[in-house]
């Protein structure tokens, strides 16, 4: 167990024991995640490239006999109580719908799977990703609770297992099928229409490793970084993302809006992924003006990972971070999913020797850049970004150099 994490274990036994007067079973604990490329491609059957970073949503458990669930959201300081028998979405504040969710999908999958019915948990729940920065704390949340759930019901995936524990039955639940799950809760319960790279990589992550995922066919390859004297650093606007919802949505009705209209010419696609760039520019004329900008950078991006991914594994990572730059670019000027904000960091990054690529990282309109950075300039970043953001908008940025760790974990705190 890493310090950071046995730091805010021990703050969440304290808050759990002032709560419940006495100390939790476990806890469920689930990282944020920042994407090295392939943005907007998931939801399109396209490539990421996410790495799971060392901030964590953790879930502080006691297990119950009955089917109560009694929730406390520290940061949030509320509440919210349900039983596993009737679950809605009914006057839930937003961060509990996502487990709500959870709670629904995740007992219908294991009665189904397993015959068994799950049993209601106490829990205190904290966390340090940031909230709407781009940087996945609600997938965390949802896989987080789904551990939570399944450890609370006796249950647990094989990568959960802790052998001093005794109680415990082990069910073969394949995490990508967990992570459709978690999928599922936030587009039914949150109204939030994502695709399953965010969930994926807060389950699959592995330390200095990438999760190449192709999101069609669910397979994925967790891929060294070997970064040598390379960070990888995030720069945090601290403009929230007003608009990430709406415009979320119309992006993904604009590039199904494409392959329909592509279709007359390429009859047997079935998303923008089996569009290849030659096929792409000879059609694109059909398409109106906005559909042609939204579908080419997606068209373009997939390719971008791949080359992305072979850059890695040559080791050639100014490759790698030029098409960092380049997805930049199209994500603002063809996506148009950036901002001034998120512009203005990544120039300043990119006018540093050193700073091998930047760009936004997750939905757009606010949130955050990642960096990769060769160590000797990142102090460079920090002083330029503080600097410079802050003159220009008034805002004082937040800079993590992060580290890349390991997906979804329990933690067994006692043995009753
Ligand atoms: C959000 C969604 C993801 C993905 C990214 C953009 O993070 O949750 O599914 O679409 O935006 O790449």
């Amino acid at each position: 167990m890493n310090q950071k994490i046995s730091n805010s274990i021990e703050r969440l036994n304290s808050e759990f024991t002032k709560r419940y007067g006495n100390e939790p079973e476990f806890i469920a604990s689930a990282p944020g995640r920042v994407n090295l490329i392939g943005e907007h491609t998931d939801y399109n059957d396209g490539f990421v490239f996410p790495v799971a970073i060392d901030k964590y949503i953790h879930i502080a458990v006691q297990r119950r006999s009955d089917r109560k669930v009694q929730l406390h959201a520290v940061d949030m300081r509320e509440e919210c109580t349900f039983s596993l028998d009737h679950i809605d979405k009914d006057d839930t504040p937003q961060w509990a719908k996502y487990i709500k969710g959870v709670a629904h999908y995740l007992q219908e999958l294991v009665l189904h799977d397993t015959r068994h019915v799950m049993n209601g948990l106490s829990a205190v729940i904290t966390g340090d990703v940031p909230i709407s920065a781009g940087l996945s704390s609600s997938a965390a949340l949802e896989v987080a609770s789904s551990y939570a759930f399944l450890a609370a019901s006796g249950l647990a995936i094989s990568n959960t297992i802790n052998r001093n524990f005794g109680k415990i039955e082990l069910i073969e639940i394949p995490l990508m099928k967990l992570a459709a799950l978690c999928q599922r809760a936030e587009n039914e319960f949150a109204g939030v229409n994502c695709g399953i790279m965010d969930q994926s990589i807060s389950l699959l992550g592995k330390a200095d490793h990438a999760l190449f995922l192709d999101c069609r066919a669910l397979d994925y390859k967790q891929v060294p970084l070997n970064l040598t004297n390379l960070q990888i650093v995030i720069c945090n606007t601290n403009v929230k993302r007003e608009l990430a919802a709406s415009e979320y949505n119309k992006r993904r009705a604009e590039c199904e809006n494409g392959v329909q209209i592509l279709k007359k010419w390429l009859p047997n696609i079935t998303s923008l992924r089996d569009v290849t760039l030659d096929e792409f520019k000879k059609y694109e004329v059909e398409l109106p003006e906005i559909t042609q900008k939204r579908c080419r950078y997606v068209v373009e991006e997939n390719t971008r990972v791949l080359n992305a991914v072979d850059a890695l594994s040559k080791s050639d990572i100014e490759t790698f971070g030029m098409l960092m730059n380049a997805s930049h670019a199209g994500l603002r000027d063809l996506y148009e999913v950036s901002c001034d904000e998120l512009n203005m960091l990544t120039e300043i990054a990119q006018n540093i020797n050193g700073v091998l690529g930047s760009r936004m990282t997750g939905a757009g309109f606010g949130g955050c850049t990642v960096n990769l950075v060769r160590t000797e300039v990142v102090d460079e970043l920090r002083t330029n970004v503080m600097r410079e953001y802050t003159k220009q908008t008034g805002i004082k940025p937040d800079i993590y150099v992060c580290n890349v760790g390991d997906g979804a974990r329990i933690n067994w705190i006692s043995q009753s």
